[in-house]
């Protein structure tokens, strides 16, 4: 394996400035909200990894089992592939499989993720794959994959864009749209995107996979406030926050939040922030956006994909489309 550097990474100092900056902006909405990105620094990649091994959280071990049966018939239905980019590629067992079935095994293999602990992890599990050549980028899915691709349309046929563990449902309604539509024109014609979804289930089966009986995604939800604090100089209190899990079904999604214990006043130094929270007052840390199996098609098909495959299995679902 060769790996070079990463060619997209932003120094620390600037990534704390933007964290900051965000933080000041959501915290201070109404309803107050953390991006859910943020959820993600090395213990917090961790506990996701954990969550990923609960018998409550299905989404990885579907999609696992899903690639496993049909890598070999997904590269059957496209072209050459001789660059493959991966959009939050989390530990890189997924990407694991897959390319376990690539055809051609020199391919190029960009990870894009805003946590270096993933990028490192990811390369690590992919390591023994020795033909790759991978690239790390550390930065935002566009942003990275934009990076990874080069002018719009230069990879044409042979690039393959991999999007998978359902990472799609933290975009809402509008997000969405946009972020295929970047998706597509970084691609260009002929692309291909491998886009892995959770499929709306029966509502308790989606509460005990955000909110198990072990409390990891609790602790997963709650180090947000810790990586406030100690990034930031926050003085959040976390034992008097409680992690929710709610299903919105008229949005079609299931929101985390994070419960306010009772009347509290938290400052953040380095935005310079001080705000008041109520006994129950929320901060809405995340949306997971479910879909329907027949939605896809079409939502794909208004960002200038055509349909090239689909597997589904227990409220989960693999989508193959080629860019038009
Ligand atoms: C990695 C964003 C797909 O929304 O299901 C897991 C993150 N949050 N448990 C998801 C998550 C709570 C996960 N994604």
């Amino acid at each position: 394996m060769s790996m070079r550097h990463s060619v997209a990474s932003r120094p620390i100092e600037a990534s704390r400035a933007a964290f900051a900056e965000d933080v000041a902006f959501y915290l201070t909405e109404s309803p107050r909200q953390l991006p859910s990105r943020y959820l993600y620094d090395d213990l917090g990649s961790s506990l996701f990894e954990a969550i990923c091994r609960l018998p409550w959280y299905r989404v990885a071990k579907i999609e696992q089992a899903l690639l496993r049966a049909h890598a070999a018939s997904i590269f059957g239905r496209l072209p050459a592939i001789s660059t493959v980019v991966e959009l939050g590629p989390g530990s890189g067992e997924k990407l694991l499989t897959l390319m376990a079935a690539a055809p051609r095994p020199d391919v190029t293999v960009h990870l894009v993720d805003v946590s270096p602990a993933a990028l490192d992890q990811a390369a690590i599990g992919l390591a023994t794959l020795p033909s790759l050549t991978l690239v790390a980028h550390e930065s935002t899915y566009l942003e990275g994959l934009r990076a990874a691709l080069g002018r719009p349309g230069a990879a044409g046929g042979g690039a393959l864009v991999v999007f998978l563990g359902s990472n799609i449902g933290n975009f809402d309604p509008p997000a969405v749209d946009d972020f295929l539509q970047g998706v597509r024109d970084a691609l260009g014609a002929g692309g291909a995107l491998l886009l892995g979804t959770d499929l709306v289930k029966p509502e308790a089966d989606l509460l005990l996979a955000y909110d198990d009986p072990l409390g990891v995604t609790a602790a997963f939800n709650l180090n947000l406030l810790v990586r406030v604090n100690r990034e930031l100089g926050g003085d959040f209190d976390v034992r008097q926050f409680e992690h929710r899990a709610i299903w919105n079904a008229r949005e079609s999604r299931v929101e985390m939040h994070l419960v306010s214990r009772r009347p509290q006043r938290v400052q953040v130094k380095e935005p310079g922030i001080d705000i008041t929270f109520d006994a129950g007052e929320l901060i809405w840390t995340e949306s997971s956006y479910k879909y329907r199996a027949e939605d896809l098609a079409p939502l794909l098909a208004r960002a200038g994909f055509r349909l090239a495959g689909q597997w589904l299995e227990a409220g989960f679902a693999l989508t193959l489309a080629r860019a038009v």
